[in-house]
């Protein structure tokens, strides 16, 4: 674990002159004053049972009432324990006895242009179809599937299909290659895996089946594969016995389907995330917790409306995919546009075009778009009518106050408040953020706690750092959408999260609260990177890289970059190669094979020797210091080889 003073960060201005919320939104919002909501929040963190408790029982639809809020015996959390329902029904048979029924759940738009619509009503009857097949099949309560699809409605199906079952999900993001397939499955002993011939992506077929395949040479669990047609593409292999098209496998399954009620902490999905060591960790959800979480949040950032068209450009394979376009909104009952494909295909504006042709209200991204949004040019942006935007949002890493200005005022006209949202996978559902049209907004800062949340900044001997200070960010309470363990390895759940401190949930990222209580984060401290809002772990991109045959050792660090937040940068000692710019791209194709494109190293540099402790240890420090170009500075003393130093600046 590295300090908060080297965590990577854009500077974070000292005094920023807060913006306030526009005028009018208010008088409109879920949140009518300042006033209400310091007022809840602080209600929300003096009684967190009362509170939580509240919520639950009016938002979330109960087939067995709960009597028992919490159950805390730290790091592990039980909510709402005694009470029974079903994820699946609150997100969409509640809906279709009152006028939402007709009402367009989600908006799909393809890569290609291709557009198709499921209401309430049509997604409920999907939903329940390809249970009813699920269950055919065989598939019980508590037994995984994994899910690699593009962004299709049918990814929205197969989870909430499975919700419905008990079934317990894994969405692999389709950027991630088979190898990274096959360790995800292997983790958690998948049974079935739902994919498609391909996705859409930058006008080229992504080749989701054959990944697929590669993976399922290694993984005996699956049993079973269900595929559907997205690109038609020829030369799609099945494997007889195992491999079925969608549009088969729900033939003659019945459109209606009664779901069981589930306790409270019925695992719902489990979702692999980066972190400091080589293997990837299993974040399990449970149902009403995590769903009441993103629920309320959805509902108050965003401020959900009957009439809002509300449109997140993250995947469905990341955290945000699963809360806040799938569970959060749909259990709101709001209109969901739900996107296939990239930013710049075929132009520049397509952003900008769907939210102008959808009537977008509200839009949620994540910084490094915007950024290479801003890039493109403002008159992509200007050469849309924009008006139907009312809220902005931004998530993943820190949005530097340039570039919040930008979208303040070239996307959102300065009329839309922007909610800098702030959490993580583990979190489940945004933890920070301002209230919209209520909390005049800093530019950089992701503002206040939401209920329930009490953030604090401590230092590393454990001391809570005065404000204004940088330190190491903790939330103090348990919360209903916190994660219950890391799937199969509660050692490790513990070690990484509740180590650093006796009470606290240790977040892994440095921050500062200002002296209004506004929250900065600066970024990972610990050995995570954010590649254009990506977690990604050196240690995986260290395995990966040593993997290679030609790979003695290697060091993984980022390096600041304007348009990725961070650049990958390896430093690769060979065994005996010869260090030549095709070993570099060599390694650079390996490292994108082993985990996905994601990962795929801005810049491999083959070196001589690595910067190593006495004890053995590699001193990322020199290498980050190296890697951004700085001049090396600090202290040599605990190097085994200063020479070292030197050959690090000239390549082999
Ligand atoms: C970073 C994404 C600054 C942070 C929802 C966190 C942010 C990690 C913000 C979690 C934000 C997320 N400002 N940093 N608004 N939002 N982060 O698990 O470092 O993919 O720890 O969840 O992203 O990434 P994850």
């Amino acid at each position: 674990m590295t300090s908060p003073a080297s965590a990577q960060s854009h500077p974070v201005p000292s005094r920023v002159a807060a913006v306030p919320p526009p005028v009018d939104f208010a008088t409109k919002a879920r949140l009518r004053s300042r006033a209400v909501h310091l007022r809840m929040h602080r209600q929300s963190v003096r009684d967190p049972e009362k509170f939580w408790a509240g919520q639950a029982r009016e938002l979330l639809q109960w087939r067995r009432p709960f009597t028992e809020v919490l159950d805390w015996r730290r790091p592990h959390a039980r909510w709402f324990a005694d009470g029974r329902l079903n994820v699946a029904e609150n997100c969409l048979d509640r809906h279709l006895a009152t006028s939402r029924a007709n009402k367009a759940a989600l908006i799909f738009e393809g890569e290609p242009g291709d557009v198709r619509t499921l209401t309430y009503r049509q997604l409920h009857r999907e939903v329940c179809q390809f249970a009813s097949a699920l269950a055919r099949a065989g598939l019980r309560r508590g037994d995984r599937v994994a899910i690699y699809l593009p962004m299709i409605p049918e990814a929205v199906v197969a989870m909430l299909a499975c919700a419905r079952l008990g079934v317990i999900h894994t969405v692999i993001f389709g950027g991630f290659s088979a190898e990274a397939i096959k360790d995800r499955i292997n983790d958690c002993q998948a049974r079935l895996v739902i994919t498609a011939d391909g996705g859409w992506r930058r006008g080229r077929v992504v080749e989701l089946k054959a990944n697929v395949d590669t993976a399922l040479a290694a993984t005996p669990s699956v049993r079973q594969v269900i595929v559907v047609r997205r690109t038609g593409q020829e030369g799609v292999k099945m494997q007889p016995g195992r491999d079925v098209w969608w549009t088969d496998f729900v033939l003659g399954a019945s459109p209606e389907h009664r779901a069981a009620a589930f306790p409270s902490e019925q695992e719902l999905f489990i979702l692999y995330t980066s972190g400091s060591t080589g293997k990837p960790k299993g974040v399990l959800h449970t149902s009403a917790g995590y769903l009441l979480g993103s629920m309320l949040t959805a509902r108050y950032i965003f401020d959900l409306q009957e009439s809002d068209v509300y449109f997140c450009t993250a995947d469905i394979g990341w955290i945000t995919g699963h809360s806040y376009i799938v569970y959060g909104p749909l259990a709101n009952g709001a209109t969901v546009l739900l996107y296939e494909g990239v930013p710049n295909q075929p132009g520049p504006d397509r952003f900008w075009e769907l939210i102008e042709r959808h009537q977008v209200t509200i839009f949620y991204t994540a910084p490094t778009a915007i950024r290479s949004c801003m890039r493109w040019g403002d008159e992509h942006v200007r050469k849309h009518n924009l008006g139907s935007l009312r809220l902005l949002g931004s998530v993943g890493e820190p949005i530097s106050p340039a570039v919040w200005r930008w979208y303040h005022e070239v996307v959102g006209a300065r009329r839309c408040p922007i909610v800098d949202t702030w959490w993580q996978t583990e979190t489940g559902a945004i933890m920070v953020s301002p209230m919209p049209g209520v909390t005049p907004l800093k530019p950089g800062s992701c503002a206040l706690p939401f209920f329930g949340v009490v953030p604090v900044v401590l230092d590393d001997t454990g001391r809570e750092v005065p404000r204004g200070t940088e330190g190491r960010l903790f939330l103090k309470q348990a919360w209903p959408s916190m994660l219950r363990t890391l799937w199969g390895d509660g050692r490790r759940f513990r070690q990484q999260y509740w180590s650093e401190h006796p009470e606290y949930y240790f977040a892994g990222d440095g921050a500062r609260l200002d002296s209004d209580g506004y929250l900065w984060v600066s970024g990972r401290i610990d050995d995570v990177l954010n590649v254009s809002g990506h977690r990604i772990g050196t240690a995986e991109v260290e395995s990966a890289l040593v993997s290679h045959p030609q790979v003695a050792e290697a060091a993984a660090v980022g390096r600041p970059d304007e348009l990725k937040g961070q650049a990958l940068v390896c430093f690769v000692v060979l065994k005996g190669a010869l260090p030549t710019p095709a070993v570099s791209e060599e390694l650079r194709r390996h490292v994108a094979k082993e985990i996905g494109p994601i990962a795929r190293p801005d810049e491999v540099r083959l070196v001589a020797a690595l910067p190593k402790t006495r004890s053995g240890k590699i001193v990322r420090r020199l290498l980050k210091q190296v890697a951004g170009g700085e001049e090396i500075r600090g202290d040599f003393s605990t190097l085994e080889d200063i020479s070292v130093i030197t050959a690090l600046q000239t390549n082999v």
